[in-house]
């Protein structure tokens, strides 16, 4: 079985690859797992200087996968242990973390990038964080560092309202550092990684150190998650799961 996360280190660039295409490199707990693994031994491989994200296909993620929400919704499965382990690793990484974005990145595909220390996207990149229409709440830190990055007022929008922000707009606020155009996105994350790459790996980490309080994100995950489980075994979210199988939209005014 393959675990749909393809994993190359090329001089000093370790890259991550989601590589689930036909299902828009929806994210399972295999996934999440070695996505985990491989994020926590870089801390100990000297030879990882820089970690870099991408997304194989049209997209770079749709997110968690859906069916697996709705499996944990309907009783059937306990949940993801993985996402957890996933989320707090980004948290935690003191290596420089790139990311390269195309098409959409929906859910834990734009709340990861707030993590990332260099985002790139293409000029067709879409970040969304749809939580509330899905009966949930932001995750991976985001109800924290989404204001901090971009003020309360457009991080509530994209909540609660699900609001799509494009690459350009995206870019003006300062939820990516350039926009390219798709074409030339691998070669500019390359790029930008290859140049962090030959920096000095210590001040790096200091300077990473400086700027992100790894404990105090772990702790605003441990509060979302709390929510997070409660809110994924209610009946708003079983709705939200049901009408994304059915392929129709949800209708909430219905759920007591
Ligand atoms: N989980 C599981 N499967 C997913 C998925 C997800 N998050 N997103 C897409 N897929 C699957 C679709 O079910 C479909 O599978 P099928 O070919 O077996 O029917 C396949 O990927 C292609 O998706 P499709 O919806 O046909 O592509 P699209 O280009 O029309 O739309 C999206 C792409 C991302 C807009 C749409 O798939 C979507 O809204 N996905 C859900 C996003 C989401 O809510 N994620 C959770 C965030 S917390």
């Amino acid at each position: 079985m393959t675990d749909h996360v393809r994993i190359e280190n090329t001089a000093g660039i370790l890259t991550l690859t989601l590589a689930r295409p036909d299902k828009k490199n929806a994210l399972t707990d295999v996934m999440y797992g070695k996505l985990a693994d491989t994020i926590e031994s870089a801390e100990f491989d000297p030879s990882a200087r820089v970690l870099l994200i991408r997304g194989e296909g049209d997209m770079f993620t749709a997110g968690n996968d859906v069916g697996e929400f709705a499996a944990v919704a309907t009783g059937k499965s306990e949940g993801s242990r993985n996402v957890i382990r996933f989320i707090q690793s980004l948290a935690r990484c003191t290596r420089p973390l790139v990311a390269a974005v195309q098409g959409r990145a929906v859910g834990v595909g734009t709340t990861m990038l707030l993590h990332c220390d260099l985002v790139v996207l293409a000029d067709n990149a879409q970040l969304s964080t749809p939580f509330v229409s899905l009966a949930l709440v932001p995750e991976a830190a985001s109800s924290l560092l989404m204001p901090m990055r971009i003020g309360h007022a457009r991080a509530y929008e994209m909540f609660a309202l699900g609001e799509t922000v494009p690459a350009k707009t995206a870019l003006e606020w300062g939820l990516a550092n350039r926009v390219v155009p798709l074409d030339k996105l691998d070669a500019e994350a390359t790029a930008l990684a290859t140049r962090l790459a030959k920096q000095p790996a210590g001040a790096l980490t200091a300077t990473k150190r400086l700027m992100r309080n790894g404990d105090a994100l772990v702790a605003q995950m441990t509060a979302e998650g709390e929510q997070f489980a409660k809110r994924l075994r209610t009946a708003e979210a079983r709705e939200a799961f049901m009408a994304f199988a059915e392929r129709r939209a949800p209708d909430f005014t219905k759920v007591a």
